[in-house]
This record gives structure tokens, sequence and C-alpha cells, in this order.
């Protein structure tokens, strides 16, 4: 990297996450969701291959750092601490946190009801940050496996999972329709970008102007209806 007018490589590494629904998800044996079809559709258009790797959310970034990976695309949140180690592409998706409790649960209904709560989370998410600067007295349960903190709200380890909103509300809408829901207001509201590696500017300028155009043209919102659409 470093060269701003280097041509594109044929074929880009990216990272995705294991489990991220409706983003990134395994069903049938393969990788699927809005991320997954974004991706593809902003390297059709941009003209390279994804040479597709899972890997857990948290070992994104030092993966970008270290040069095991070239892009990551799992609902990652723009933030300073983090375009400080690798660059992002523009928002592509507006999203937000929310809280989720169990269905027969009446005492938790808003944020401020999670004061002094174990709150289960992703390990290096910005939802743990949220708990750890903005609920007084709070523990945040982070788990590696996103999967297991919503177990850890079913069988009663923690009180609620807060964590990003299109994740909740399709988790509760599939998976979790008989034994969460919903409660409070979106909080904080983020944007999610494509990190790239840093020093790859024309990488990060082919990618800006295929998501540009995917947005003109109606296939970003093609790849919308098709994982949120009612
Ligand atoms: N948006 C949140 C963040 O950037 C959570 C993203 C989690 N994504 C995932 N694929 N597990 O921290």
């Amino acid at each position: 990297g470093g060269d701003a007018e280097a041509p594109l490589e044929d074929s880009y590494v990216v990272a995705t996450d294991t489990s991220f629904v409706p983003f990134e998800f395994k069903e049938d044996g393969e990788y699927v969701g809005f991320d997954i079809d974004l991706i593809n559709a902003v390297a059709d258009e941009a003209g390279f291959k994804v040479d597709l790797k899972t890997t857990n959310f948290d070992g994104m970034i030092p993966g970008l750092q270290t040069g095991t990976f070239d892009i990551a695309i799992a609902g990652m949140t723009i933030k300073p601490e983090r375009a400080e180690k690798v660059d992002f592409s523009d928002p592509y998706y507006k999203s937000g946190l929310r809280i989720g409790v169990p269905i027969d649960n009446e005492d938790i209904t808003s944020v401020e009801d999670l004061e002094g709560k174990n709150i289960a989370t992703r390990l290096g998410s910005t939802s743990a940050d949220y708990i750890n600067n903005n609920i007084e007295g709070a523990k945040a349960q982070t788990f590696e496996q996103l999967d297991q903190a919503y177990l850890a709200v079913q069988n009663g380890t923690s009180d609620a999972i807060l964590y990003d909103a299109p994740n909740v509300a399709y988790y509760i809408k599939t998976k979790g329709e008989d034994s969460l829901k919903m409660v409070g207001e979106l909080l904080e509201a983020q944007d999610y970008g494509i990190a790239i590696a840093q020093g790859n500017e024309s990488l990060v300028k082919a990618i800006d102007k295929a998501l540009s155009t995917l947005k003109e043209n109606g296939k970003y919102d093609e790849i919308y209806q098709k994982w949120f659409g009612e």
C-alpha cells in the first residue's frame, strides 16, 4: 500500500464476522446477509474479487493492521479511535443500540432501569463501551460470540442484552421470538462503514465510488429491502 494512485488488485481479502444477523450469518453452510450482498455488489462495481474470511469481531482491526485482511465489513461503527487504526468508507448504514430483555421481564423498560444490572454484549463492541461509560453501576458481561450473549439473557445469567438495534430486532423476529423482547428507545445514533487497511487510498476511493453508484442505481435499495423490508 501507500501509493495513492496504485491500481486496484484483482482480489482482496475481506474479513467478516461469523454471526451478526442480518448482516452476516451462516445459512445452509454459506455466509449470507446484508454485508455479504453489499460487499459483493461493491466489488462487482469496482472490479475486484472478494476472498471472504471469517473471524471474531474483535480480531478485525488488528488483522487489518497486520495485513492479514485488506477489507472488513461487519456492521462496524465508524468511531474516531478506530479511524486512527484503519480507514473507513463513507457510511453505508444508519444504526444505533437497543435493549433486549426476557419476554416476561417487567422491570426493565428503559436505559435508566439498566443501572446496576448485568448486561450481556459482544466483546470489543460499541455497546460494551456504552455500558462502561454511560450506565451507572452496570456490569458489561462481554462475550466473544454473540450467540452466547443472547443465551446469557435467555438463561438468566444476564439481565438484558445491549447491542446494535438492527441485530436485536432481527434476532427477536427470528430465533428469539418466544423468549426476548425489545424495550426502550434507540440509543446512540451510529453509522456503519467498511474498514480498509491504511495506505490503500485508491481502494477507499473505489469503494466510495461504488457505494454511491449502488445508491443511485437502486441496487443498494434492493439489498436493503431484501434484509430489512417487511
Ligand atoms: N456496531 C458495533 C461495533 O462496531 C457492533 C458490530 C458487531 N458486528 C459484528 N459483526 N459482530 O462495535
